[in-house]
């Protein structure tokens, strides 16, 4: 039996062996008496108790996940709850990406050089808590998480975790990857077992030759994971297939997958990991595929060559339109300003080689027409891998100088709302459209004003003429309005003639090879005794944290509510839009009666605890929920309080009471979804709280 290192950087950061991930998921199919899913393959090799029940959509899975990636937003706070455990040191390999907190304002080395002004504590502090506690940490400047962990750690046939909805961007490679919870990733860097429900598996067979669909067409795939197969895979290139993974998340999949092709093998070798990809071929034939006959719990198929490029939005990728009837649904929605003030392209969805070069030979087509684009240009590239070797091959150039765009950090930047734009101001109503993957209220610069567009997922074609996500975006940038189809319409030439965009054409790998960038990468260290952490005692953003209390053995009485969110709420409530104002990240103190910050509201106000964060309520999907009618009994500014807690156990609804303006009080039950573990977890204040105890044992 082979053994491959899984991160050829860290040669502690662990062994693999396709044989042995063979016979653990071969015991559990005979077991089961039937052919498995690829999905479940790699679920059930990476199974903490193989003998545990396995009912799709209904069994709890404890998982041991190889590797944890986090990015600097949440890595703050889990590594402040990790440190509160006194464990010594991660007990799985884990890296740490600075890539949120750099604002796009001025152009890629000015913003650098202002996130460490600004965010110089933050840094300081995650650079020594990663040297302490033996993990790998990507500096300012290295590039996105998502980005990285496709270049240096995604494997196929792998299982990982990272506090991050794309982490299935490593789907591209066939590893099954798994966005979670900071907190969920300090359970994990604690040495505790993943626990999710069973996903059910959504087969989508692919035919046809290379062409487009979107995620959008994947309906329902919440608690899903997409796995595809078929014949139309070879026609997919593996940076093509880690943005499908991407994308996944926008419908809600737990993640998405692929089978093991050559192209994977491909861009694996071209990454410095040949041993990886010869141990695939060799070893994985049974293991990264799925097995004949193997059953889904639903079955879609997609020919590839049918469908049509899309733009989505605006504020929400489920608006989707066909691109040649975005300019008549424009018509039909008037409040939408019809001219674009900017495109953007890049961040982690799409930062391929492929991806570039293709959109490049499009701004070189209209370069030479004498063309430049309407409307500002931003360019994110996705990692200094990656921007290093367009920088090499001529290619940045083109959008820098031929069009005249401004080249952004390696960053998330706009993607997450941290874009600072100098060209339109605060409430100012605009258009915008970006290859990125999120558009709602807000999410790149900030303006709930901003009409945001994204380009449909993943790739697109029409009959034989194939634009990719960011194609779309730089053809647009020259037209600069949403009335504009850029596989259609033509522009007026200042001779009087017209010029119309033909198919681009790109490279999918360079041919020089990728330009490797270890520049920004600090390795974990082996011995971090002496190292000390660094935390600012002045610091408003970084304070070492006491573990929780425990539960304290009593119901939660007449506890206020701290928000009743409208739409759609991604995991963070600082980008949720309050039902009772219809404003985002604004709630009422109702100890003074002003309105502040999510996070200031629940925080303490003149020493008083205001909130007590004992319960998250949701029509669907969380934790704890309950039907829509129920829902909407329940008061944005109302009080609750919560029965049961002393019997609280797996299977058990809890009970909360709301309490009405009139004093009316009205109980409904509440159903959970937590098991016998995580409610132990709850008494005793945190999971960490237990696994601390249990390190001291
Ligand atoms: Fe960052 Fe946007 Fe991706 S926030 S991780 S670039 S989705």
């Amino acid at each position: 039996m082979s053994r491959f290192s899984i991160a050829s950087l860290e040669p502690d950061g662990g062994t693999e062996c396709y044989a042995d991930l063979e016979r653990k998921a071969r015991a559990v199919g005979e077991r089961l008496r039937r052919p498995l899913t690829l999905s479940e393959k790699i679920l059930y090799a990476h199974l903490a108790h193989p003998e545990q029940d396995l009912e799709r959509g209904s069994s709890h899975l404890a998982l041991l996940p190889k590797r944890l990636a986090l990015h600097d937003a949440n890595a703050q706070l889990a590594l402040l709850q990790f440190i509160s455990t006194s464990i010594p040191r991660v007990r799985i390999p884990t890296s740490v990406h600075t890539d949120h907190l750099i604002t796009a304002r001025n152009g890629a080395a000015a913003d650098l050089e202002e996130a460490k002004r600004v965010n110089e504590e933050v840094y300081k502090f995650l650079q020594s808590a990663c040297d302490k506690y033996g993990i790998a940490y990507w500096k300012p400047g290295a590039g996105i998480l998502h980005q990285i962990i496709f270049e240096q750690y995604a494997y196929p046939g792998g299982f990982m975790l990272g506090t991050d909805s794309h982490t299935p961007n490593a789907a591209g490679l066939g590893m099954l990857a798994i966005g979670c919870g900071g907190m969920e990733g300090v359970d994990v860097m604690a040495g505790a077992a993943y626990e999710i429900k069973h996903p059910k598996i959504i087969g989508v067979e692919l035919s046809g030759k290379l062409g487009g669909w979107t995620s959008a067409k994947v309906k329902g795939a919440t608690d899903h994971i997409i796995e595809y197969y078929g014949a139309g895979l070879s026609s997919l290139s593996a940076t093509g297939m880690a943005t499908i993974g991407n994308m996944g998340a926008e419908v809600g999949a737990t993640s998405s997958i692929f089978p093991y092709t050559r192209s994977m093998g491909e861009y694996l070798r071209l990454t410095g990991r040949e041993g990886i990809a010869r141990e695939a071929e060799t070893e994985g034939e049974w293991y990264l595929r799925s097995d004949k006959g193997a059953s889904y719990d639903r079955h879609i198929q997609i020919d590839l060559s049918d469908l049509e490029p899309h733009v989505n939005g605006p504020f929400t990728p489920d608006l989707s339109h066909s691109i040649s009837t975005l300019s008549a649904a424009a018509e039909e929605n008037p409040s939408w300003p019809k001219e674009l003030s900017a495109a953007l392209i890049g961040s982690c969805t799409n930062s391929s080689y492929e991806d570039f070069t293709r959109a490049a030979s499009l701004i070189k087509q209209a370069s030479a027409a004498g063309l430049v684009p309407k409307i500002p240009l931003l360019v994110a590239p996705g990692s200094e891998e990656i921007r290093a070797t367009l920088e090499r091959d001529g290619v940045l150039d083109v959008f820098t100088h031929d069009a005249g765009g401004t080249l952004l950090a390696n960053a998330c930047g706009a993607c997450v709302g941290q874009w600072e734009r100098a060209d339109v101001v605060k409430g100012q109503r605009n258009s915008i459209i970006s290859s990125f993957n999120r558009n709602f209220v807000g999410r790149q610069d900030g303006n709930s004003a901003t009409h945001s567009f994204v380009s449909s997922p993943e790739i697109y074609a029409s009959k034989d003429v194939f634009f990719f996500r960011q194609q779309v975006v730089v053809a647009m940038s020259y037209g600069a309005t949403i009335h504009f189809n850029p596989l259609m319409d033509s522009l007026p030439l200042p001779n009087g003639r017209t010029f119309r965009f033909t198919p681009p054409a790109g490279n999918i790998w360079p041919k020089q090879g990728y330009q490797r960038s270890l520049e920004f990468y600090q390795p974990p260290k082996n011995d971090e005794a002496d190292v000390q952490l660094e935390i600012d005692p002045r610091s408003e953003r970084i304070q070492l944290i006491a573990p929780f209390e425990p539960w304290g053995g009593e119901d939660a009485q007449e506890v206020e509510t701290l928000i009743k969110v409208k739409g759609k709420c991604k995991n963070l409530l600082i980008g949720a839009i309050n039902s009772e104002n219809g404003k985002v990240n604004c709630v009422m103190n109702r100890l003074t009666g002003a309105y502040g910050t999510i996070p200031s509201v629940a925080n303490t106000t003149e020493g008083k605890r205001l909130i007590s964060p004992i319960l998250v309520i949701a029509e669907r999907d969380v934790a704890c929920d309950i039907p829509a009618a129920d829902y909407d009994k329940i008061s944005g500014m109302g009080m609750i309080s919560v029965h049961g807690l002393k019997t609280f156990a797996p299977g058990c609804d809890l009970q909360v009471e709301i309490v009405h303006k009139d004093g009316r009080r009205e109980r409904i039950p509440v159903r959970h979804n937590f098991t016998a573990r995580q409610v132990n977890y709850f008494m005793a204040g945190s999971a960490l709280n237990v696994l601390a105890a249990d390190a001291d044992k």
